[in-house]
Formats: structure tokens, sequence, C-alpha cells
């Protein structure tokens, strides 16, 4: 059996009768626009991160979050090995970053443009970023192409609310309250 993430294990998936190809799927997906996210971690001294749109609030108590990781990251293993991930919620002003964390091109520059700063568990989170999130990993679950890591929050910072930075149609961008 191939390990998923392979163009067989993709095979696979399309050829469930029910399914739609992932293509199609992707295009349906472009309209839901996003918050953007960074998710870090640290492992035998290596510190990893990608951008992530796939965070969500999964329980209030416990406080409980989820990220969806690709299992061809390179953040994967990392974050797998070690139990402990942090998010980092991107401001506006923060659109380079994500340029250079959603690119495997840039994967060196990671963690060097920034006010980088370590939480408790150890994870890489941005200072000037309107929250930040600690968290220990309490499940794992097999998505396919994806693990879904669910965290037990363990510690937020928050700040002044700098204009987010935000996720659609393939492109960052900036959210435009209505007007009251
Ligand atoms: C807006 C946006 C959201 C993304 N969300 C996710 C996500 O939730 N999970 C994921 O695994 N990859 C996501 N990606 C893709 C990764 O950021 C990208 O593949 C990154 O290069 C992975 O790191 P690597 O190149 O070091 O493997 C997203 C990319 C963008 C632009």
């Amino acid at each position: 059996m191939p390990p998923n993430g392979t163009d067989a294990a993709m095979d696979e998936i399309t050829a469930e009768p029910d399914t739609v190809h992932p293509d199609l799927f992707r295009r349906g997906m472009r309209s839901l626009f996003s918050g953007v996210c960074i998710v870090s971690s640290r492992h035998r001294g290596e510190t990893v991160g990608l951008v992530a749109s796939s965070v969500t609030s999964v329980s209030m108590e416990p406080p409980t979050l989820l990220v969806c990781i690709s299992k061809t990251a390179s953040a994967h293993d990392a974050v797998h090995s070690s139990g402990v991930f942090a998010v980092t919620i991107l401001a506006e002003e923060h659109a380079e970053i994500a340029r250079i964390f959603s690119s495997s091109r840039r994967r060196e520059e990671r963690f060097v443009t920034g006010r980088w700063t370590a939480t408790p568990s150890g994870c890489p989170v941005l200072s000037d970023a309107p929250a930040s999130f600690d968290c220990r990993i309490v499940q794992t679950i097999d998505g396919g192409t994806h693990t879904i890591f669910l965290g037990r929050v363990l510690g937020v910072e928050t700040r002044a609310e700098p204009p987010p930075l935000v996720y659609g149609n393939g492109g960052f961008g900036a959210y435009v309250p209505h007007a009251v």
C-alpha cells in the first residue's frame, strides 16, 4: 500500500465512484475566504512552520483547536513528533511572511523576517500578531492527504486588533468591514 499523498493514493481517492476530482474540489474551495495562520513547531532544535488556513476552533471547554497539515509538508513530521504546535494569526502587514511560509522555494527564509518569540512549549510565534495560541497535541486523525491535529490550548496571547490578513480566490487581501 503506497503512503497517502502520493499519486497512487490520489488515484485511489478519485477511483471512488461518488467523489469529485481534487481540482474541482480545490476550485470550489477558492470561494471560501478565510483568515491566514502560521502553524509552527520545534523539534530536536529545528524550527518548522507553514501557512495554514485550516485552523478551526473545536471546543471551548476544554479549549481545543484543530489544524489540518499535509503529510507532504516539511513541518508535518516535526509537528507530529514534538507533540506541540503554535498558531499565529496573521495581520495584513504580515502578507510577505505569509508568502514566505507558503512557498517551498522560500523555506530557508522562514523565521528570518518578522519579530519571532517562543511560547512556553518552545514554538515560534510572531510577537506583533493579533493572536497566537500555544497547543499540546491531544489527538491526531488521518484525513487522507492531510493529518488533522487537535491541540489543547495551553496559552493565548492577544494584542490590539491590527487589520487581519485574508485569503480567497487564490490571493491574499485585506478585510473591509461594512460601514455601520
Ligand atoms: C492561504 C493558504 C492556506 C494554506 N493552508 C494550508 C493548510 O491548512 N494545511 C496545509 O498543509 N497547507 C496549507 N497551505 C499550503 C502550505 O502553506 C504550503 O504548501 C507550504 O509551502 C508547506 O510548507 P513546505 O513547502 O515547507 O512543505 C496553505 C497555503 C496558503 C497560501
